[in-house]
């Protein structure tokens, strides 16, 4: 059975080395599907969660690739979960295994709008978003906002102080809008912590910042 899993992983990992290569986003890449995975196996060994659902899903969670312009685009985890449950019949993976895997998949992003219900799915969702913390948040996040050209950060509020934050106009806005508050939505005490810990550096990056720019 070890073997049969070693040799899913491997199968997994090819597959979405070559869905990561047709759509080309460092901040979306190999890279970050390996860490989603090495983080969501530790979270699971500290929370009990199946790693016969984890594993696939963390492989699995961005197998769907759609442009933030898209109107599909807040659908992206369920196509996800559907795409991954047909590549995971063709491997003849367990099927008692997919309704687990099918809702981690699909609850796994903010924009999906799904309460993650399962052990599983929190480990997911909590191993994704710390992705979007510490050194390599900033390094995602900077990534993202290159390839929306979008400019670093609002020449005359560069923090946000006198006007609502919207990141749609700058990158640094993101932090404001979004990344300051992620530790606050993460579920399992583990990734509760190392949430913290990345949030600090977050803020540290910003103290820094400031005082180069400003
Ligand atoms: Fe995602
Ligand atoms: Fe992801």
């Amino acid at each position: 059975m070890a073997k049969y899993f070693e040799e899913i992983e491997s199968v997994l990992k090819k597959l979405m080395v070559e869905i990561c290569k047709e759509n080309p986003d460092p901040s979306h890449d190999i890279l970050h599907i390996e860490r989603v995975v090495r983080a969501a196996k530790k979270l699971s060994e500290l929370e009990n969660a199946d790693l016969n659902i984890v594993v696939p899903a963390a492989y699995l969670h961005d197998c769907e690739v759609i442009e933030k312009s898209d109107p599909q685009r807040s659908q992206v985890s369920s196509l996800s979960a559907k795409k991954a449950l047909g590549i995971l019949k063709e491997l003849k993976y367990p099927e008692k295994y997919f309704d687990g895997i099918a809702h981690a998949i699909a609850a796994h992003s903010f924009s999906s709008g799904i309460v993650a219900e399962t052990i599983e799915a929190k480990v997911l969702q909590d191993a994704d978003r710390l992705d979007g913390l510490g050194a390599i948040g900033v390094a995602r996040c900077f990534s993202l906002g290159g390839k929306l050209n979008r400019p670093f950060y609002s020449d005359e509020d560069p923090y946000a102080e006198s006007r609502t934050p919207d990141d749609n106009t700058n990158n640094l806005d993101h932090f404001f809008v979004k990344l300051l508050k992620v530790a606050n939505k993460l579920q399992t005490p583990a990734a509760k912590e190392d949430g913290r810990k990345r949030t600090e550096f977050l803020k540290a990056f910003l103290t820094q910042l400031r005082s180069e720019i400003l």
